[in-house]
This record gives structure tokens, sequence and C-alpha cells, in this order.
């Protein structure tokens, strides 16, 4: 960490403890965590769904309960089926696997290595991720209706309502160009350890973050309520490649092949609240002044069994799901990606999640935009540019109506 922000850690970690007992706070939290973790470890041993399911039709029919909408709050994640038909994203997982061989993109890779170290200081390295974000299946599974209307749901299980109005419009949302990862059966190198995106030391430091976080950093940590979006479009984080500058009320992704434990695929800690442990860990005694338990500017915020031992028997698998099927979870929700395929097919994704209309996000749409008139890796991405001049990338005339509104074009 560079001194500068060691300084700030320092500054913000001496302000923060001089503002509570963080000690009897996180006492009493840790009870309840290792609480909910238990209840999580337990029905997870038990084979019982933990991670909330549910049919992409019931979403677009109005037909979620409060009861599962009050479960997914609770657990900070979702997994929703059917958003497209099995065949269609089948076909797609085809398309961009033609696609990256079409264009060499392994041996351009070689040339182009590197480039990112966002995963650097995670213990596993870097998944099988790769760089590009136009062809044509990223852009349609983005702009469909179906995946509008998912979207326009998860939205809407946030608390909008700010001190200067609403923080987002929940029912207009922008496309968020990620990558796509095709994670070979057998592969034991390419997993992610634990961790959280959407800033690391910043949660502590920065003004807004302390803002949302306000209940917890007073002690009160069950007033803290998870989806109230209030100063959540506010948040300033350190620019770095492949650090996300859009709010995501959800990330998430679109399954292209069937993939479930043990296939070398996503586990999470499904316990919305969790983060209230990863704050007031950093700031008990037994933790360096200058230090966040590791947190590192630009990188995710790794959580670990030597700080975070109390929630970690909470991480499961997600259940086993097939192509056009979807998965999300909130910013804060802790997640990994195991260390070791043992399936026998591929496990492939596009990342696609959720990045509803505001300022801040619409600021970036138009940068973003920019970059895919070009061609080029989007502004928060390495700028490898991989698909400049790929044949069969997705155009302008690609996009659909909704999809140009998507784009800010
Ligand atoms: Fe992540």
């Amino acid at each position: 960490m560079d001194e500068v922000i060691r300084d700030f850690v320092k500054e913000a970690k001496a302000d923060l403890r001089a503002r509570t007992d963080v000690k009897a706070a996180f006492a009493s939290l840790r009870d309840e965590m290792r609480r909910e973790a238990d209840v999580v470890a337990k029905a997870a041993a038990r084979g019982e769904t933990v991670i909330p399911e549910l049919a992409f039709a019931d979403v677009r029919d109005g037909k979620v309960s409060d009861a599962t909408r009050a479960q997914i709050r609770a657990r900070g994640c979702v997994v929703i089926r059917g958003v497209f038909e099995r065949s269609r994203a089948e076909d797609w997982n085809g398309e961009i696997g033609d696609y990256l061989e079409r264009n060499n993109y392994l041996e351009r890779l070689q040339e182009k290595a590197g480039l990112d170290n966002y995963f650097g200081e995670l213990k596993s390295g870097k998944p099988q991720i790769y760089g590009i974000y136009w062809s044509r299946p990223q852009v349609e599974a983005r702009q469909a209706r179906s995946m509008a209307e998912t979207k326009r749901f998860l939205n809407r299980l946030w608390d909008v309502r700010g001190p200067t109005g609403d923080e987002f419009d929940p029912d207009v949302d922008y496309a968020y160009a990620d990558r796509t990862r095709r994670r070979e059966p057998g592969d034991t190198s390419l997993g992610l350890s634990p961790h959280m995106d959407a800033g690391s030391y910043e949660r502590w430091v920065d003004p807004a973050f302390q803002r949302i976080y306000a209940p917890i950093f007073a002690g009160d940590w069950a007033a803290y309520d998870p989806w109230k979006a209030a100063f959540r479009t506010q948040t300033r984080e350190y620019a770095s490649p492949a650090v996300c500058s859009m709010f995501r009320t959800f990330q998430g992704w679109t399954g292209l092949t069937t993939q479930g434990p043990d296939d070398g695929t996503l586990s999470l800690i499904p316990i919305s609240r969790a983060i209230s442990h990863v704050l007031l860990r950093a700031l008990q005694d037994d933790v360096a002044p200058d230090d966040l338990c590791g947190a590192k500017p630009g990188r995710a915020l790794g959580v670990d069994a030597r700080w975070h031992g109390d929630i970690m028997p909470a991480l499961v698998s997600i259940p086993e799901v097939g192509p056009g099927d979807t998965v999300w979870w909130h910013p804060d929700t802790v997640h990994a990606v195991a260390d070791e395929h043992k399936g026998h097919e591929y496990a492939n994704v596009i990342y696609v999640g959720a990045s509803p209309k505001c300022a801040k996000n619409e600021a970036y749409a138009q940068r973003q935009a920019a970059a895919f008139l070009d061609g080029r890796s989007p502004p928060d991405f390495a700028p490898e540019d991989f698909e400049v001049d790929f044949e069969g990338r997705a155009t302008v005339d690609d996009l659909s109506e909704l999809g140009r509104q998507q784009m800010c074009l």
C-alpha cells in the first residue's frame, strides 16, 4: 500500500475506533454471525437449498412472493432460472468459442500478458477469463427483454430513497460490458479466493461508504440494512484496471453450460449482513493501526480464515445451474471460485450484472459507448483491445432499441 493511502487508513481507523466501543460491538456481532453461519452450513450439509431459487416466469408474471423477496434480502444472492431458453444459451456458448478461435484469441493473449493484475494478491491466481466484451452473444444477452425484466425485479429489491431524491431508477438499467469465463474440466490452477468486489480499503475510508455503513460503525450492526440504496452511487473507488466504475445492485452471470458443486464454479457466503463482520473485524486491537486485514487498493477485498473464521463455514456452492439460468449477488456478498474443476464439462458464463440508471452509471456508460464503437476494451478494463479487428464483433447495427438506450447511444 502506498504511504498516502496507509496514512488515510490509519486516520480513518483511529476515527472509527474513537467513535464507538468496537470491541463490544464485534463481540455481540460475532455470536450472531457464528449462529447464522452454522445455520447455513448445516442446511447445506443436509442438502437443503440455502441460496434462494426462482423461475424467470414468476419474475415476468409478477408472482414472486414477499417471503421469497425477504429470503433473497437475507441471503444476499439468488438463482433465477430460465432467463433464456436452454438452446439459445447453448448456441451462444458455441458461438463465443468460434469467435475466439476464428480470431486467434489465445495467441494474441500471449503477446499482451501482464496487463491485468486485479487478482494478483489472491492466493489462487487468475481464473479462466477471456477479455472479450463485444461478441454478439454477450451483446444479445445484455439487451434481451428477459434480462431487462430480471434486472428490474432485482433493482426493486432495494429501497431507492435517498436524502436528495431517489438514488437510482430501478426500472432503467445500463449495460455494463464485462468479460466471459470458459473453464476447462480438470483445471486446478485458476480459482479465486473468497472476496468481495466494489471497493477494498474504501469501505472504511470513503465518506459515502462511511454513511452507508454508519449503523455498523456506530456499533448498532442490527440496525444496518444492506438494501438501503442511499449513498451507494456516491462512493469513490481507487482507479485500477478491472475495478468496476459502475454501481451494481447485483453482480451476476448467465450460465452457458451446466455447472454446480465440484465444477469449479461459484461459491457464496449467503449472509447479506456478513459485511458487518468484515468491517468490524478490521477495527479490532489485533489488527495493525494502518492495516485492514490485508485490504489493498485496486484489488478485490479478500476474506480469509485467519481474520474471518466465524463466517467462513457458510461458504457454500451454488446449486447446479444450466444454460440460460442466472446467478446474482449483492455487491457486499462474499464469493469465490473453487480451486479445482472436478467435473466433466466446461463451466462457462457471460458476466451480466445489474447497473441501474444514476449519474455515476450514466457517466460510465457514455465512456463505454465510445469504446464499443471502436471495438476497444471498456474503460474499466486493461486496454488489451483484442476485438478492434476481430471478425464477427457486434456493432451498433446489432443493438435493439433497448440495447441502444442501455448503451447511451
Ligand atoms: Fe468477484
